[in-house]
C-alpha cells in the first residue's frame, strides 16, 4: 500500500520538499498522551533535535509536551514555538557560556550536566546572575543498545555522561556549590531501539543506582530516561504509530520509582519520524551497463541518513502504478554516497514522476545542508498544501 498523498498538489509544488502529515502527527501525540497519562508522574519531552520545523514544534507544544534541547538555538526555537521555559531541559556535552546564560536567564527547568568542569561553569555563571540552576547528572549507565553503532550512546566508551563510579563524588561536590541544586539523574542509551529488553536493562541499572544512592542518603526527585524508541522504517503505512503502550509499560513495570519521583522521557524519532516524507521528482532514468538508475532532484543534502548510516527509507513512486522495475535511486550531488537505495523494486519510473521517501520526519529536514550550493528543502505541513 502506498501512502495517501495529495498528488495533484504535489505536481504543482517545486521539489524537493518535506511533507508532514499533521493528522498522523496529532494522532501520534494523542497516543503518547493517552499511554503516558496512565501513569502518575510520567512527563514526556520532545527532543527538538529530531525536527525543529516551527509548525511541527507548535503542534507538539500544543499537545503539552516539554522540550529537550541541546543548544541555545534549540532553546530559542522551543520558546518561539510556545514551549514554557519550565518545561525545557538542556542537555549536551559541550554547552558554551552564552548558551548556559540563556538557560539561566530563561529559568529553564533543568540542565542535564555531563561533567564536573561543566558543573563548575554553571555554578559560576549562575552566581554571577544571582540564580540557582537546577541540575540533573547525566550518568553513563554502560548499557548497550541493539542499534547502529553511530547512534548508541550509553556505553563506557561513548563521550556522553559521567561514569557511575564518579556519581557519589560529583553529587557530594554539588552539595558544596551554592548556585546549583541537584535534582536528579539523566540517561540516554541510544536511538532507533526496537527491543524493549534494552530499556529493561536501563531500568535494572537505574534500580541498582537508586539503591546505592539511598545508602548515601541522597535524594533523587527526578529521573530522566532519555529517548530512543524506534520506528518501523519498513512499514510506514502499516505501523505508523510506534508502540508507545509497550514502551511506557516497560518503564512502569521495571523501574522502581520512589514516592514523589517524577519520570521524564525525551522522545524524538518516535514522535515525528513517520509523519514526514521527502517528496522528490524523477529527473532522469538512466540505463547503466549493470544497473538502471533513477536520478531524483533530492540528494544527500536533503536527507543524509542513507549516506551517513546506510539507513533504510521506504521509497515509493506515487505517480505510477505500473510494472515493477529494479533501480538504484540516486541524487544529483557529486558524491558516490549520494544514494537513497540500491536495487529496489519500484513502479516503473519516468521523468517527472513523483517519488516519496518515507519515514523522513525525524533527522531529515533538520540535518539538511547546503553542500554544492543547494537550497535547503522547504517543509510543508498538510494544511499548507491542501
Ligand atoms: N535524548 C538525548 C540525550 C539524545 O541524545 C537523543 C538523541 C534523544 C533524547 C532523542 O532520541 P530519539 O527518541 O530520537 O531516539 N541523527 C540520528 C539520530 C541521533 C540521535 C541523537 N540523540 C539518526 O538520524 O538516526
Amino acid at each position: 500500500m502506498k501512502g495517501v498523498f495529495p498528488i495533484e498538489k504535489f505536481k504543482k509544488t517545486d521539489t524537493p520538499f518535506y511533507y508532514y502529515d499533521t493528522d498522523l502527527l496529532r494522532e501520534t501525540l494523542n497516543t503518547i498522551n493517552k499511554e503516558a497519562g496512565k501513569y502518575e508522574n510520567f512527563c514526556v519531552h520532545y527532543a527538538i533535535k529530531a525536527n525543529a520545523n516551527p509548525k511541527i514544534l507548535n503542534i507538539i507544544c500544543q499537545a503539552g509536551l516539554g522540550a529537550d534541547c541541546v543548544s541555545g538555538g534549540e532553546i530559542l526555537a522551543s520558546l518561539n514555538a510556545g514551549f514554557p521555559s519550565n518545561k525545557i531541559v538542556f542537555a549536551g556535552v559541550g554547552k558554551n557560556d552564552k548558551e548556559i546564560k540563556l538557560g539561566l536567564e530563561k529559568n529553564i527547568f533543568c540542565f542535564n550536566v555531563e561533567s564536573i568542569p561543566e558543573l563548575e561553569v554553571i555554578n559560576c555563571l549562575a552566581e554571577n546572575s544571582g540564580k540557582v540552576a537546577s541540575v540533573a547528572l547525566r550518568i553513563n549507565p554502560d548499557v548497550g543498545a541493539h542499534t547502529h553503532a553511530n547512534i548508541t550512546t550509553g556505553l563506557a566508551e561513548n563521550k556522553f555522561g559521567i561514569a557511575m563510579s564518579d556519581m557519589e563524588n560529583v553529587i557530594a561536590r554539588i552539595s558544596h556549590m551554592k548556585n546549583v541544586r541537584f535534582m536528579g539523574l539523566h540517561f540516554h542509551i541510544g536511538s532507533q531501539i526496537l527491543d524493549m529488553g534494552d530499556f529493561v536493562a536501563l531500568c535494572n541499572r537505574i534500580n541498582e543506582i537508586q539503591v546505592k544512592l539511598e545508602a548515601h542518603h541522597i535524594n533523587v526527585e527526578m529521573i530522566n530516561v532519555g529517548g530512543g524508541l524506534g520506528i518501523d522504517y519498513q512499514h510506514p503505512n502499516r505501523v505508523s504509530i510506534p508502540d508507545f503502550k509497550s514502551y511506557f509499560e516497560t518503564y512502569a513495570k521495571h523501574l522502581k520509582l520512589r514516592k514523589g519521583q517524577s519520570l521524564h522521557f525525551e522522545l524524538g524519532r518516535s514522535v515525528v519520524g513517520q509523519c514526514g516524507s521527502l517528496i522528490t521528482k524523477v529527473l532522469y532514468v538512466k540505463e547503466g551497463t549493470a544497473k538502471k538508475f533513477v536520478i531524483v532532484d533530492a540528494g544527500m543534502t536533503d536527507l543524509i541518513r542513507p549516506a551517513l548510516y546506510h539507513a533504510y527509507h521506504k521509497i515509493e513512486n506515487i505517480s505510477n502504478d505500473g510494472c515493477i522495475n529494479t533501480y538504484d535511486v540516486v541524487g544529483p550531488i557529486c558524491e558516490s554516497s549520494d544514494v537513497f537505495a540500491k536495487s529496489i523494486d519500484l513502479d516503473e519510473c519516468h521523468r517527472n514522476d513523483i517519488i516519496a521517501i518515507r519515514s523522513a520526519g525525524a533527522y531529515g529536514e533538520i540535518m539538511a545542508s547546503q553542500y554544492n550550493c543547494r537550497s535547503l528543502p522547504i517543509g510543508y505541513i498538510k494544511e499548507d498544501i491542501l
